[in-house]
């Protein structure tokens, strides 16, 4: 695992230039045999290394795919990331997290998959899930009561776009609870999910898809931050900017700090805005005045009462 980190930063060093099994044996200290067999597993990871008959080994480009070692290459956080599991498809990196955490996983632990064969949103829907979007699924064991995670679910829903704002320099908005927007088209979501007991939370699994250079499909309005940058995102570089800022934010959120709400407010496009609620039994119209600390939408509805609402699908009207 070490050598051929040691050999990818021999090659990307060499930039376009071949660098000789040779060379490379020489500054790693071990055989040209050994050399070869790093390449090769270096190639089935799925970097695209050319082999130059007596010239040696030149790294064409570092895969578009968040490869394990890719997101962990200059990762600056304490926690989150220090176990990265990539798959190139998978069903769902939130089912494969909650397997994992329930083994034991540590916390910080992160699936990341390629694509997703049965990408799962919000209110149970699907999630699209091809090839160049961001699925990513973190272990958190934060010693709360369930109650509090809402408030953990709009935490990292905040992280997601501060992340994919600062990353690629598209704008990005919160719909409540926790959609990534660009004006009105949805580039992302949060899935937070949870187990534990009444009193305490054994692990949360928070699930974070971003349409970073993928287009999907949906009966909503989407984007992709490609399309609104006009250029293609680095996927590893957004995934390890995600997992800095949440780590950030995370910290906080364990010491008690409320702040986020604020910050989270202030990227809200709900706010302000006439909304409808909709509930699996009921619907709620009103306008949308405040979010408190445990994560609630709060409407001031028709009659000039206030409700409280914690779930839903909100659709923003005017
Ligand atoms: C939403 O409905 O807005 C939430 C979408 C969450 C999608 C992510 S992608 C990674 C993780 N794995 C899943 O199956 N879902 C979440």
């Amino acid at each position: 695992m070490e050598y051929e980190s040691l050999i990818i930063d021999a090659l990307l060093e060499a930039g376009a230039k071949p660098v000789s099994g040779e060379e490379l044996a020489g500054r790693l200290g071990i055989s040209r045999t050994a050399v070869w067999k790093h390449i090769r597993a270096l190639q089935r990871e799925g970097y695209h290394i050319e082999v130059l008959r007596g010239r040696g080994y030149a790294l064409k480009r570092l895969s578009s795919r968040p490869l394990e070692r890719e997101v962990r290459r200059g990762l600056s956080t304490r926690r989150f990331g220090k176990r990265v599991i990539y798959y190139e498809r998978v069903g769902s990196t939130n089912d494969v997290a909650r397997e994992l955490a329930r083994q034991g996983a540590e916390e910080g632990t992160v699936v990341i998959a390629g694509e997703q064969t049965r990408g799962r949103g919000r209110l149970d829907r699907s999630w699209e899930s091809p090839e160049g979007g961001v699925f990513l699924s973190l272990i958190v064991r934060p010693h709360i009561p369930p109650a509090a995670i809402s408030r953990l679910s709009l935490l990292a829903g905040l992280a997601a776009a501060k992340a994919a704002e600062s990353f690629s320099g598209v704008p990005i908005g919160l719909k409540w609870p926790n959609d990534l927007m660009v004006d009105d088209r949805k580039v992302g979501g949060v899935l937070c999910e949870m187990e534990g007991e009444a009193e305490r939370v054994d692990f949360a699994i928070v699930g974070i898809g971003i349409d970073a250079n993928c287009d999907v499909s949906v009966d909503i309005p989407t984007t992709s931050l490609k399309k609104e940058a006009g250029a293609a995102v680095d996927i590893t570089g957004l995934i390890r900017e995600v997992l800095r800022v949440f780590e950030n934010l995370y910290e906080g959120f364990l010491r008690g700090a409320a702040d986020f709400l604020e910050d989270y407010k202030e990227r809200s496009q709900t706010l302000g805005k006439d909304v409808k609620i909709l509930q699996p039994k009921r619907e709620i119209a009103g306008k949308a005045v405040d979010i408190d600390g445990e994560g609630a939408l709060v409407l001031r509805l028709r009659d000039g009462s206030y409700e409280r609402v914690l779930s839903g699908d909100c659709i923003h009207l005017r």
